[in-house]
């Protein structure tokens, strides 16, 4: 079996892994030190050389978005980092927040040195009160050892950083809301564009990346631009953290390069469906992406191709389903995350999400019309593409992907008028009854 990676992952496991001392041992801060004897131009060249894709969702090429900041401004340029990760059946920034603190403080110096930043801010979800306290504690040791602050590693450069709590919204993720919950906003979105890059943070440009995503940059600068690329696939450069969760025998976070089959990450890397029972369904990056059924899983784990699967890679959180699960109620459950999650500023979001939770709810009560499917499919194909941020759209997607998939099992389903409340204990449907963890397995495979 193909080991997993430890590149990004080289020190979760590892003692003390969190501190400056063993984080130093292991080459800590030498590709800021090479980054830094660079111009800025050219770190932002070798970050587009390597390939490295955005990961916190989108995939978008890193260099490129950096090279979007104005070079000359008369106003400050930010870098704010989104630790908000609330993307169910992802749980891979918190490993480097809790474990590796440190990769993330050099991954923020390079980024703020090629943007020319100097104020940065790590914007942190706030129920992750462990990783914060290791992230703030890592912080400090920075400025007391002069990494960070009036001169960073030594040099004439500023940088300062600021660790700031979420405020407890799926919505603040979304990098508009999220700078408007850090200015003391209501996280709420914003149209695009303009975009961060050139009115951002308290209207000034801003560059606002993923944990993950700036984590790899001290390897990026360490190894080399083409090491990096070497290591994924056409395009996705590095490995990636991805988060397996659901009905496998070993759910976990498995550092693998970009590019690598789903079917291996399930049956090699996660032993398989658990108990040896068959599988029905994947969903490949988290909630909102498009599941796909047990025949479409010869995939490559990376944005191009996933894409061309008809689904996303998002933030890498693959939520595998075996053979007992009940789609209606894998639906149901995802339906009540987006109509709870919704900011309600558009229309066709705020109400689309209500109309599908309640006619999902109805359905899962045995009360289901066969016209419903009709119906949710309507409902949710004019909430795409009409609404200010692609929230509505991934809330969309679920629905269309497991009528399209499992369309005969909710028809099966209506026709029953089984009522899948009547057999809970608790007369209703509760999160522990989902199928789908809302935050499946944050403390596995530790
Ligand atoms: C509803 C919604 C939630 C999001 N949540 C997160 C999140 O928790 N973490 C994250 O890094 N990106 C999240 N994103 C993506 C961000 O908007 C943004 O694309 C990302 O932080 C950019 O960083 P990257 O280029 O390094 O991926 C979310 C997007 C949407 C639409
Ligand atoms: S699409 Fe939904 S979450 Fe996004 S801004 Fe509109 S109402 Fe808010």
């Amino acid at each position: 079996m193909p080991k997993p990676l430890n590149h990004l992952s080289a020190r979760f496991h590892v003692n003390g892994g969190h501190t400056l001392k063993v984080y130093k041992e292991c080459h800590g801060y030498e590709g800021a030190q090479k980054a830094m004897a660079m111009q800025p131009d050219a770190v932002i060249e070798e970050v587009k050389a390597s390939n490295l894709r955005g990961l916190g969702g989108a995939g978008f090429p890193t260099g490129v978005k950096w090279s979007f900041v104005p070079k000359t401004t008369s106003v400050p340029k930010y870098l704010v980092i989104n630790a908000d990760e609330g993307e169910p059946g992802t749980f891979k920034d918190k490993y480097i927040l809790e474990r590796d603190p440190h990769a993330l403080i050099e991954g923020m110096i390079i980024a703020a040195f090629a943007i020319q930043a100097h104020k940065a801010y790590i914007y942190i979800r706030g129920e992750y009160v462990q990783p914060m306290k290791r992230v703030r504690a890592a912080v400090e040791e920075a400025y007391a050892n002069g990494l960070i602050g009036e001169k960073t590693l030594g040099q004439d450069f500023k940088l300062d950083i600021v660790v700031h709590p979420g405020a407890g919204a799926y919505i603040c993720g979304e990098e508009t809301a999220l700078l408007s919950s850090l200015e003391g906003g209501k996280g709420q979105p914003k149209l695009k564009p303009p975009f961060p890059a050139i009115k951002g943070l308290f209207d000034c440009p801003t560059v606002v990346n993923n944990v993950e995503t700036i984590a790899c940059l001290p390897l990026i600068f360490r190894n080399g631009a083409k090491w990096f690329a070497d290591l994924g696939s056409e395009k996705n450069g590095g490995t990636h953290l991805f988060c397996l969760s659901g009905h496998v025998e070993r759910p976990g976070v498995y550092e693998l390069p970009m590019g690598t089959p789903l079917r291996e990450l399930i049956y090699e890397h996660g032993g398989g469906v658990r108990g040896g029972r068959d599988l029905k369904a994947v969903i490949p990056g988290g909630i909102s992406a498009k599941i796909l059924n047990a025949d479409e899983i010869d995939v490559n784990l990376d944005y191009d191709q996933i894409r061309a699967a008809g689904t996303m890679l998002g933030s890498g959180g693959v939520i595998v389903m075996d053979e007992t699960t009940d789609m209606v109620r894998a639906l149901w459950v995802a339906s009540r995350f987006f109509h709870h999650e919704s900011c309600g500023q558009c229309s066709p979001c705020r109400e689309g999400t209500g109309w599908i939770h309640r006619v999902i709810d109805r359905m899962a009560r045995g009360m289901g019309r066969i016209g419903d499917l009709d119906l949710l499919l309507d409902v949710s194909s004019n909430m795409e593409g009409r609404t200010i941020c692609v929230f509505a759209d991934a809330a969309a997607w679920p629905v269309q992907s497991y009528i399209e998939k499992f369309r005969a099992e909710f028809e099966e389903h209506i026709r029953s008028g089984r009522s899948i409340i009547a057999s809970e204990s608790k007369g209703c449907l509760t999160p522990e009854h989902a199928v789908i963890p809302a935050q499946a397995g944050i403390h596995l495979n530790d």
